[in-house]
Parts: C-alpha cells; structure tokens; sequence
C-alpha cells in the first residue's frame, strides 16, 4: 500500500518487510533449497516476515502468454510475487546457468507487467547459487542478476554461491560452512535493510526524498 503522510522522521517505526524466498529442486531439503530456508530465518531475525515458495511448488506448467489460464499454484505465486518487498531466489547451476524449474517460474512474472509495481520494481532481488564445483557459481550468478535486472529489480549487493561438494546443511538448515552462513545472513539483512529504505519512501513525502 501506498501511503503519505505530514511529516517525515528517520525514526518512524517501519513496517516489516515481507520477504519471498522462490527456489529449490524436486527433491526436498536439496542445497538451495536449505540455503534459501537459512536466508528467510535470517530475515525473520533481520525483522522481516517471509513466505517460501520450495522447489516442490514450482512444478509449474510451462509459462503460456498466450492463455489466461493459471493453476491455483501459479495464482499463489504471482499473488505472492505481488505482495512482496524482496525476493531471494535460490537454483542449483545447471549447465552453467539457474535451473528450468526456476527460470519457468520467473516467467510467470510476465504476468505482472501492467501492475503499479510491473515485474521486480521497486523489489531488492537476492541470489543463492549451488553447484557441483566453483565454476559454474559465477557464470549462473551473473544470469540471475541479469534477469533480476530485465525485470527492473535491484541485485542485492551480495549474492551468495555454495559449492555443495564442501557445504552441506543440516536437518535445520544450518551450513557446515560458517563463511556460507555469513554471507546468506549478510544477504538477507540487505534485503531487509533495502526493503526497509523503500517503504521508507513511499511513506515519505516527496519533499523528503
Ligand atoms: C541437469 C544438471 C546439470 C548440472 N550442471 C552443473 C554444472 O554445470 N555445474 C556444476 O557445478 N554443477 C552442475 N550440476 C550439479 C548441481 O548444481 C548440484 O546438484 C546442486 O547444485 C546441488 O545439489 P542439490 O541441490 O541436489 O543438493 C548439475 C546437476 C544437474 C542435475
């Protein structure tokens, strides 16, 4: 919601923002889709509320343009999209670059085009990389930033790569690697910190931009 208000004040309370994790393979509890589960925990902690989207629910049909048809889980998301302040995507490298499932899932934000916020705007976007080796991290980071960029959103500073052969997570989601712990709580207190600064804006005047 949009709001305005007299008077603007660094110290006026901030809503939490709500941050949406999307990401995951088939298989339960795979590597990015723990991370993602460790990085929105990490966000609650950094004051956010978080909705997660795992892998199991993005078995999706393949993005149609040309339909209007949506399954309820395709509505879930778009809706959930809709309602967020940051979203942190989570894929496994494959062949160099995010999964399928994911990217299908990200097409379903074409549906969002005409909205007031159209596609990420307005949204800090995160990125969690796994793969079987450190090659591949770089290359399926740099095109998930990409994408959050073609769909106006903003590439948080930080963007975190696992190599799973060396990182693995527990039954809590908690990493073997204390440096892989670091940088996802690092990303998911600059989700927060961003999401934090936009809302700021909307309830200040323009006067105090
Ligand atoms: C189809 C497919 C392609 C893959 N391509 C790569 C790759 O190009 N580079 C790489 O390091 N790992 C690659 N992997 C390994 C995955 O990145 C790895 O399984 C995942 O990041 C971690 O496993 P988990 O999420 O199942 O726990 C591939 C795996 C599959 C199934």
């Amino acid at each position: 919601m949009f709001l305005t208000i007299n008077q603007c004040s660094s110290t006026e309370p901030r809503p939490r923002p709500f941050v949406l994790g999307i990401g995951g393979t088939t298989r339960p509890n795979s590597t990015s889709e723990s991370a993602l589960r460790r990085a929105l925990s990490l966000a609650e902690e950094a004051g956010a509320t978080t909705e997660m989207f795992p892998g199991q629910l993005l078995s999706l049909p393949l993005y149609n343009p040309n339909s209007l048809y949506r399954t309820n889980e395709a509505e879930a998301l778009i809706d959930a999209l809709r309602r967020s302040d940051a979203v942190i995507f989570a894929s496994p490298a494959y062949h160099g670059s995010i999964s399928g499932l994911v990217k299908n899932a990200i097409d379903y934000i074409e549906d969002m085009r005409e909205d007031n916020r159209p596609y990420l705007a307005d949204r800090a976007v995160g990125a969690i990389i796994s793969a079987y080796g450190d090659q591949a991290i770089g290359s399926t980071l740099s095109t998930m930033r990409n994408i959050t960029h073609s769909l106006r959103g903003w590439p948080l500073p930080i963007g975190v790569g696992i190599n799973a052969l060396r990182c693995t997570f527990d039954e809590d989601c908690e990493p073997s690697d204390a440096h892989v712990d670091s940088q996802l709580r690092i990303m998911a207190q600059q989700a927060v910190r961003f999401a934090q600064m936009i809302a700021s804006q909307r309830l200040s005047p323009s006067s105090c931009i």
